[in-house]
């Protein structure tokens, strides 16, 4: 079966049953608490918890994923930063039965999976929540016998909430048998030992998670009942793709292999032999595309940061595999040619997504290698198996060396790596150079050295980035949310929702605005708010980081007393509006989809 294939059998099928099809959300998600869209179900959680009532009961979706917890398990067989998830979800109406039935239907009637290559596991129960044994009856009428259903605990079969509260729920997933044969662990047991689901060895693989979710937890970590019950569930779509294409590996199928092939064109070494490195790349460029082609750039903070890091461990194992310069330029083509009907994005990205990476390549290439030196000095002299909190600075510093690298080479030769005292190195650095003194950079330091004037001018763009987010909103509408900023001395780029190109007109009417709001020289005003009042209030927030439990908000009041912005920041911002001079909008351009960016100045 082709990937187009199977994803058009499953949404066929639960269309069929009556889902809503509903499209992917963006991989960097609407709710700012998480950083990326690491599950289907996370933009239906206002649904799951029952804040919002939805227009349907059923929905299916092929969801964009990234998820930064496996990281060091990419390279295995079946993990991955980027992936797809399909998925299918009930509100409140079909639950545990309905869920397997479905799960039964599709994969043994339409793909035509033997059923005795199916084992399950669910919920023993743990804490107070009770154990599962509704599903063990339903899989065992349904012909799953006993001795293929396990039960774990809360590790394994209890999921969510994505953040540290939201609705959660005992699951039960569902494993293919790659070998039928046990490990060296022998048959399973009833009381739970013996070659079963989650062994460690290669037999099984999990390909669906039926989660059913009735509880909430709260900050406090407690469990209460959600208002209704509802089903969650998701499928590992290359790990499905890998069982009906017959592979032992994601990697083989028809979604890897071409990327795979376009690196090994270009080296001497051989994927067979080389398969964690060849693995890692191939990985690591498909998340690397998506992420650029949703307008994420390598940086310091946040997706960037991280975008950075899959980015300069690549090019870390693009040296190992001895690759010529743009080994990316091949392979990210095959990217384009698997996923571009799919995932439009990554076709007209291309370009981007090409100059991110060798942007990222020129200025880590040769740093990575003054800073491996570097790096086998350090170790040389040490008798402690440790690498400090300043040498793992000066290489992050000095030679751009993200912390997991250092981590990873550190790990490969049996050394630890103090990370405490590299935050806190990381710390003191940022507030000495907040205090304005000297600091040495290697060109790919975390943040430029700033002189008084030119944080002036920052601040100044900073509040009017508030004011044109404000004023696209009145303008626009308020579907418009902020999807990225960036503010050197010079200009304001500000990345939003809106699904088109703004007319001329639109663009002068909010030139206007902001220029409006900057004579009437209206006061910045700045307070504290706990994360909770900015929930319930229409404040808005671009978080994209864990939320802290008291956060800043800047408002811009009008003489009237009414808001005109109010979002959470961290600032700084200036005082009055009219110190801001002249708005002027120089660029609008596309940047993903449904996201616009903007450029703008002050005179
Ligand atoms: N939300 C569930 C998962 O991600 C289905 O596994």
């Amino acid at each position: 079966m082709k990937p187009e294939e199977l994803r058009k059998a499953f949404l066929d099928f639960f269309e069929k049953k009556g889902h809503e099809i509903v499209a992917s959300s963006s991989l960097i998600p609407a709710d700012p608490t998480s950083l990326f869209t690491s599950a289907g179900m996370q933009q239906f959680v206002p649904y799951l918890s029952g804040k919002v009532k939805p227009s349907y009961k059923r929905a299916c979706s092929i969801q964009k994923c990234f998820r930064t917890g496996d990281l060091d398990e990419v390279g295995n067989a079946w993990h991955h930063t980027f992936f797809e998830m399909l998925g299918n979800w009930s509100f409140g109406d079909y639950f545990k039965e309905g869920a397997i039935d479905f799960a039964l239907e599709f994969l043994t009637k339409d793909l035509k999976i033997p059923k005795e290559k199916l084992w399950v596991s669910v919920f023993k129960g743990e804490k107070e929540i009770p154990k599962d044994a509704k599903s063990i009856k339903v899989w065992q009428s349904r012909g799953i016998k006993r001795e293929k259903i396990s039960e774990f605990g809360m590790s394994e079969n209890f999921w969510g909430p994505v953040g540290r509260e939201g609705p959660c729920g005992p699951c039960s997933e569902v494993f293919y048998d790659l070998t039928g044969k046990p490990c060296e662990k022998g048959p399973p047991t009833i009381s739970g030992g013996g070659c079963r689901p989650n062994c460690e060895c290669d037999r099984f693989v999990e390909i669906w998670n039926l989660v059913f979710m009735e509880y909430n937890k709260d900050e406090k970590g407690r469990f209460e009942k959600l208002p209704e019950k509802n089903v969650d569930t998701g499928i590992g779509f290359e790990r499905l793709l890998a069982v009906l294409q017959g592979k032992n590996s994601d990697y083989e199928t028809d979604l890897f292999f071409p990327i795979i092939r376009g690196i090994q064109n270009q080296c001497s070494k051989k994927y067979e032999k080389n398969k964690r490195e060849f693995r890692i790349l191939a990985d690591h460029l498909r998340g690397a595309a998506f992420l650029i082609s949703e307008g994420v750039l390598p940086s310091n903070v946040e997706q960037g940061y991280v975008l950075r890091r899959i980015l300069r461990r690549s090019i870390r194992y693009a040296k190992i595999l001895d690759l010529p310069k743009n080994w990316y330029v091949e392979p990210a083509k095959r990217i384009s040619e698997i996923y571009g009907d799919e995932y439009p994005e990554v076709r007209t990205k291309q370009e981007n997504i090409i100059t991110g990476i060798q942007r990222e390549q020129e200025k880590f290439g040769k740093a990575l290698e003054r800073g491996l030196r570097q790096f086998e000095k350090l170790l040389e002299v040490k008798r402690v198996k440790i690498i400090t909190g300043k040498e793992v600075f000066d290489l992050y510093q000095n030679y751009g060396f993200p912390l997991e690298l250092t981590e990873e080479l550190a790990k490969e030769k049996g050394f630890k790596v103090d990370k405490v005292g590299f935050k806190t190195e990381l710390k003191t650095h940022k507030e000495i150079s907040r205090a304005g003194a000297p600091k040495k950079f290697g060109g790919i330091g975390i943040e430029q050295v700033e002189s008084k004037e030119e944080r002036e001018k920052a601040k100044r763009l900073h509040t009017a980035t508030h004011l044109l987010q404000a004023a696209l909103r009145e303008i626009l509408g308020k579907h418009v949310k902020q999807m990225g900023s960036d503010i050197t001395p010079e200009r304001l780029r500000f990345d939003f929702s809106h699904p088109e190109k703004l007319t001329p007109e639109e663009i002068k009417k909010v030139e206007n605005l902001v220029n409006e709001k900057i004579r009437e020289d209206l006061i910045v005003k700045k307070e504290e708010m706990s994360f909770k009042e900015v929930l319930k209030s229409d404040v808005l927030a671009f978080f994209k980081e864990k939320y802290p439990e008291k956060v800043t908000v800047y408002s811009i009041v009008e003489r009237s007393g009414k808001v005109f912005s109010k979002e959470v920041c961290g600032g700084p911002h200036v005082e009055r509006t009219s110190t801001l001079g002249i708005f002027k909008i120089v660029k609008e351009s596309p940047c993903g989809t449904g996201v616009r960016r903007i450029r703008a100045i002050l005179k």
